[in-house]
C-alpha cells in the first residue's frame, strides 16, 4: 500500500541514531518487498531484530493435497469442521485445516477460542477474512481489532499473533498467498492513490495502533516458508520479544477493510466478478458479493448466466445473507463451493427464473478465482458434501 502511516517513536531522519532515554541505540530495520524497489516500513527495536538463540522443525498440519479428480465441482461444508467445544482450545494458527491449494495460494478455516503463539509467514502475503467473533491482531506494527466482516491483510514476514475476544468463537478464511496480495492495479493512480472508480478508498482502511512495547526474553516464533516439497516450518527461540518496537514509519504495514465499507457497483444487466473485486495476488483474485441493488433492465435475469471461466477454478465463501443463486443446493451459511475451470456452472435450477422481478440480493460471499488449477486439503476431504455436482441435473445416474 502506497498510504504512508507513522506510529510511535521515530527519529527525524532515516538511517540516523536514534537513543534510548539512557543513551544506548535503538536497532533500525528496514522491512521491504521486492528488493528495495518497492514499499517499505522502517522499524525501530530495543533488541537486535536478527538475534536467535534456537531453531527447530515446526510441524505444520496436514498440508498434503490431492488433485479434483474426477474433476466435478464440490460443495464443503465448513461449519463441521470443528466439533463441539474443540475450538476453545484450538488457536487461529497453528489449528488451520486446509482446504484448497496449489503453488499459488491455500485456503484454511480455523474456529478458534485460544490466542495463538507468535508467527511469521515466510512465503506471501495473508488474506484473513473474519467470518464471525472479534479478535486482536498484535503485530510488530501495532495491534489491530477485527471482527466480522474484516479482511485482514498482513504482509510476508510480518511477526504477528491472534487474540480471541470475548465473544469466541473467532471463525476465520484463511488465504494464505505465495506473493503478496494488493488492491488491484486499475484501482490505483500512477502514484498508488486509490481511485475515484475503486469501490473503497484509503479512509476505509485501518492500521495498526500502538505500539506494544513488550518487554520479554526468549520467545519463540513459528515461521512458516518453503520447504522441498512444499510449505514447511521453523520454531526460533529470539531473545527479545520480536513486539519491542518503538516507532516505525512507512508504507508496509498490516491493516483490515471491512465487507461493509465495499460500495458495490450495479448496472441495468448482469455486473461480471471483476466489478466486485477487493484484491489481488498472482495467480488469483480476491471478489465479494455484498447486499445490493441488482440488474434494473426492464428484462434482465438478476441471478447469473451459465458461465464457463476456462482459465480459473472458482471457489466461493458464503459468509452471510442468501445467496440466490445457490438456492436448492443445500448451500448455506459456512458453505464453500469449488466450481473448477473446465466446468460449466450457474443458477441452481429455478433460480434463473424465480430471480426476474427481483430488485435486491441479501447475500454475503467472498470469491477467490485461482488462474491454476486447486488440488483439494484435508479439510476439503472431511468437509465435503457429495451431492453437490448433481444438483443440477436431480441426481447421479
Ligand atoms: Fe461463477
Amino acid at each position: 500500500m502506497a498510504h504512508y502511516r507513522q506510529l510511535g517513536s521515530i527519529p527525524p531522519k532515516r538511517h540516523t541514531q536514534h537513543r534510548t532515554p539512557e543513551g544506548g541505540l535503538y536497532y533500525e530495520e528496514l522491512m521491504g518487498e521486492e528488493g528495495f524497489t518497492s514499499d517499505s516500513s522502517l522499524l525501530y527495536h530495543r533488541g537486535i531484530p536478527s538475534a536467535i538463540v534456537d531453531a527447530v522443525p515446526w510441524e505444520l498440519p496436514d498440508q498434503g493435497t490431492v488433485p479434483n479428480h474426477p474433476l466435478i465441482p464440490r460443495h464443503l461444508k465448513l461449519h463441521g469442521l470443528f466439533e463441539g467445544e474443540e475450538w476453545k482450545d484450538t488457536d487461529a494458527v497453528a489449528g488451520r485445516r486446509l482446504l484448497l491449494g496449489n503453488g499459488d495460494v491455500r485456503l484454511s478455516y480455523v474456529v478458534a477460542g485460544a490466542p495463538s503463539e507468535l508467527y511469521r509467514n515466510g512465503l506471501g502475503d495473508e488474506c484473513v477474512y473474519i467470518e464471525s467473533g472479534t479478535a486482536v491482531l498484535e503485530t510488530v506494527f501495532g495491534s489491530l481489532e477485527v471482527s466480522e466482516g474484516d479482511y485482514v491483510i498482513i504482509p510476508r514476514a510480518t511477526t504477528h499473533r491472534w487474540v480471541p475476544g470475548p465473544d469466541a468463537p473467532l471463525r476465520a478464511y484463511c488465504i494464505e498467498a505465495n506473493s503478496h496480495i494488493t488492491p488491484p492495479k486499475r484501482y490505483l493512480s500512477r502514484f498508488g492513490q486509490l481511485l475515484e472508480h475503486a469501490p473503497y478508498c484509503e479512509r476505509d482502511l485501518r492500521g495498526p495502533v500502538g505500539p506494544l512495547l513488550v518487554e520479554q526474553a526468549d520467545v519463540d516464533v513459528l515461521v512458516k516458508h518453503r520447504g522441498p516439497n512444499g510449505v514447511v516450518g521453523t520454531r526460533y527461540t529470539v531473545p527479545h520479544h520480536p513486539f519491542d518496537v518503538v516507532g516505525w514509519d512507512g508504507c508496509l504495514y498490516p491493516y483490515a477493510l471491512n465487507i461493509k465499507d465495499f460500495e458495490p457497483l450495479t448496472g441495468r444487466i448482469h455486473q461480471p466478478p471483476p466489478a466486485h473485486q477487493v484484491f489481488e495476488g498472482q495467480n488469483f483474485v480476491i471478489c465479494n458479493f455484498v447486499p445490493r441493488k441488482v440488474d434494473y433492465h426492464p428484462l434482465s435475469i438478476p441471478v447469473p448466466y451459465y458461465h464457463s471461466n476456462v482459465d480459473s477454478d472458482e471457489v466461493m465463501f458464503y459468509c452471510g445473507g442468501n445467496y440466490e443463486a445457490r438456492k436448492g443446493s443445500g448451500i448455506a451459511q459456512g458453505s464453500i463451493s469449488l466450481h473448477p475451470g473446465g466446468h460449466t456452472h450457474g443458477p441452481q435450477p429455478g433460480a434463473y427464473e424465480r430471480s426476474i422481478g427481483a430488485e435486491f440480493f441479501d447475500e454475503l460471499a467472498v470469491m477467490v478465482d485461482t488462474f491454476r488449477p486447486l488440488e483439494l486439503g484435508e479439510g476439503a476431504t472431511a468437509s465435503e458434501d457429495g451431492n453437490y455436482a448433481w444438483t443440477w441435473s436431480g441426481g447421479r445416474r
